[in-house]
């Protein structure tokens, strides 16, 4: 569908599964080879990235292992600033290498709040995996190390996204239209 309704609002396709799909398997193909040996822990934030998530470590070739966390900021189409942990982090990741999986950086601030408190456990490295980032929202700079696609400062849905609840599971990435 190129066009879809999610409350009351319309999204456009933006990108399509397999587009998604085939970026997804390359940055698999780069965290494999960049990790060999070093049995890697996923870090994902939900709810947003578990489709991603999913995805990235289905086609890993390595071993690794997974965990996930929950982190609240956006509410509707914006993002409220207040970051709050709302599942926290049961894993000891001390001396561990750690990959961060988020489905979307967009003002940063969620990483910028969540980073820190993981620097303070003494990971043996941090890095960052996320699917979309909004270069021109980004308040809070950080160096993403595997990025799937860099995207205009728009709101989108699908892939694990949602508004308000909704689109979650739509398998490709749709784009805010335009208010007339
Ligand atoms: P940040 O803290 O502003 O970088 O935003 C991080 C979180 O806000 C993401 O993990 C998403 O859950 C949510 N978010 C940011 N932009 C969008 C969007 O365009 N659509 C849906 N959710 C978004």
């Amino acid at each position: 569908m190129a066009v879809i309704r999610l409350h009351d609002k319309t999204f456009d396709i933006y990108l399509s599964e397999s587009t998604i799909l085939e970026k997804v398997k390359e940055i698999a193909e780069q965290i494999s080879n960049d990790y060999e040996g070093k049995n890697p822990l996923f870090i994902a934030i939900l709810n947003g990235s578990f489709m991603f998530a999913a995805d990235l470590f289905k086609q890993l070739t390595i071993d690794a292992e997974i965990c996930f966390i929950k982190l609240v900021s956006y509410k509707g189409v914006r993002s409220t600033g207040h970051v709050t942990t709302a599942i926290g982090l049961d894993h000891d990741i001390f001396n561990r290498h750690v990959i961060i999986v988020e489905d979307i950086v967009d003002t940063g601030k969620t990483l910028g709040f969540f980073i820190p408190k993981l620097h303070h456990q003494q990971p043996a490295s941090l890095k960052i995996a996320a699917l979309l980032h909004k270069p021109e929202a980004t308040l809070h700079p950080l160096e993403i190390d595997y990025t799937g696609f860099s995207i205009p400062n728009k709101f989108v849905v699908g892939y694990g996204l949602d508004y308000d609840g909704l689109g979650r599971n739509l398998r490709e990435i749709y784009q805010l239209c335009e208010e007339a």
